[in-house]
């Protein structure tokens, strides 16, 4: 089943180069930081470049149920008046965040400082994800929460009545739960810290800075130490989203994997916290140039230029490149069936409580698509077959998850037969345009069925 219906069978067909330019929607992480951190600020926050794929309609539905004022204008800018740190309404309907996991983790914090209370669903696949990591932290501001076994959705929260700052050392690499806290932390009085051991993306550490928060990171042997000042007043902003590198892996590595294919995504943010896919892409030797780099709202941009690679080679990823990149294991999987040799991918536990399993997700597609893959807990390993080797045929389960699905359409473009996923429904929670971008540059992504 998709998110929001029916399942909608894809079928991906070889043969077709991809060319020319490939224009990739708002990055996922910051739009949703737009919508919730304009909910707490005072004044009119205005957005050009959101994400418009359901995760983030999902948050912004969110925020007006907590009060705010969102909407979006004829031209696609979007305008959010905000309620003010501390100013958030109880919602006096659940709060339905769809399929991501992103947005109630980090709505749950947001709200967690506040004497209210709201109950939060989703849909079957964040219905499954834990939450202890969320409800674990929110608990020492004071907040209490009420969920199902193994601290899963459905799951009711009452934020804390008087809260007290917190020093927290987020036990996994996740970016979620450090932001969920520093959210939390801003309606408590005094400092909040937040300790993480390994870097995770710092999108809510720089906007928060934006929106004239005090906040400070430094770099220590017990981490990254980031600290916040609580209860200040965040000033509205016009923000510029930048375009998601997450989103545009996907037509890069289909141009990697399809013959005769030359391809350019211009303007996708390269955050070093976001970009660990393409060093190691090209550490397998890509062809993949970054053309005209930049500088755009401090943030460093440039136009991606992604041809047909027939040499690439398989390495072992660094594990502590693990969460700059750990959205784009899915694709780099597929990749890595089109490159020589073995792709080692260690350190990703992680990846077993994203939108599925991915390890076991991508696994199972993969097989059943021609390609040999072992796992282990925390380690996969795919054996390339070539550029050329990759038989495809295969039916492969997306289980509720738009990379998973977006994933086997990019083999079915470089493979020798057709690829189809069950159901592409849940790539519009993220990329609601990638059946047509992918059309647009020659490729062939068909609805089958349903
Ligand atoms: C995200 C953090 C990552 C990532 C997700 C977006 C964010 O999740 O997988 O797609 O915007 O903070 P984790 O925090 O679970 O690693």
């Amino acid at each position: 089943m998709s998110s929001h219906g029916a399942p909608i069978p894809m079928t991906a067909h070889p043969g077709a180069p991809l060319s020319g330019q490939a224009d990739v929607p708002g990055d996922k992480s910051i739009s949703h930081r737009s919508l919730i951190l304009g909910a707490l600020s005072v004044g009119e926050t205005t957005v050009e470049g959101l994400l418009e794929g359901q995760d983030v309609l999902d948050t912004a539905k969110a925020m007006q149920a907590f009060g705010a004022e969102v909407q979006r204008d004829d031209d696609g800018t979007w305008h959010i008046h905000g309620v003010g740190v501390g100013g958030f309404a109880e919602p006096d309907q659940v709060i339905d965040c769809g399929n991501s996991g992103t947005g109630v983790r980090l709505i749950m914090g947001a709200m967690a400082s506040s004497p209210i209370t709201a109950t939060f669903t989703g849909d079957a696949s964040l219905n499954g994800r834990p939450m202890a990591r969320i409800t674990d932290p929110i608990a020492l501001f004071g907040a209490q929460s009420y969920g199902r076994s193994g601290g899963r959705l459905p799951m009711t929260i009452t934020g804390a009545v008087d809260p007290v700052p917190v020093r927290y050392t987020v036990p996994m690499p996740s970016a979620q739960v450090k932001s969920a806290v520093l959210l939390a932390g801003l309606n408590a009085p005094g400092e909040t810290v937040v300790i993480e051991k390994e870097a995770t993306r710092d999108h809510t550490e720089r906007m928060l800075a934006g929106f004239g928060a005090e906040i400070s990171v430094e770099e220590t042997i017990e981490g990254r130490v980031i600290t916040l000042k609580g209860q200040p007043e965040l000033n509205a902003q016009h923000i510029v989203v930048p375009r998601d590198p997450s989103s545009a892996a996907f037509p890069v590595c289909a141009a990697l994997v399809t013959p005769g294919s030359d391809v350019l995504v211009p303007n996708i943010g390269l955050n070093p916290t976001r970009a660990g896919l393409y060093t190691t892409l090209q550490e397998m030797g890509a062809d993949l140039t970054f053309e005209n780099p930049r500088e755009e709202g401090g943030e460093p941009v440039a136009d991606l230029r992604a041809r047909h690679s027939p040499n690439m080679q398989g390495i072992t990823v660094p594990p502590d490149r693990a969460a700059s990149m750990i959205d784009e294991y899915p694709v780099l999987s597929v990749v890595a069936a089109f490159a020589h040799g073995v792709t080692e991918m260690p350190g990703v536990k992680e990846l077993r409580v994203k939108e599925s399993d991915r390890i076991a997700a991508m696994a199972e597609g993969l097989r059943a698509n021609g390609v040999t893959v072992e796992d282990g807990p925390d380690w996969w390993n795919v054996t390339g077959l070539g550029p050329d080797g990759v038989p495809g045929g295969g039916t492969c389960r997306s289980f509720l998850d738009h990379r998973i699905a977006m994933s086997f359409m990019v083999m079915g473009l470089g493979a020798q037969n057709p690829v189809s996923v069950d159901d592409g429904g849940p790539i519009a929670t993220s990329f609601p345009i990638f059946e047509g971008l992918i059309g647009g540059l020659g490729g062939r992504i068909e609805r089958t069925g349903g």
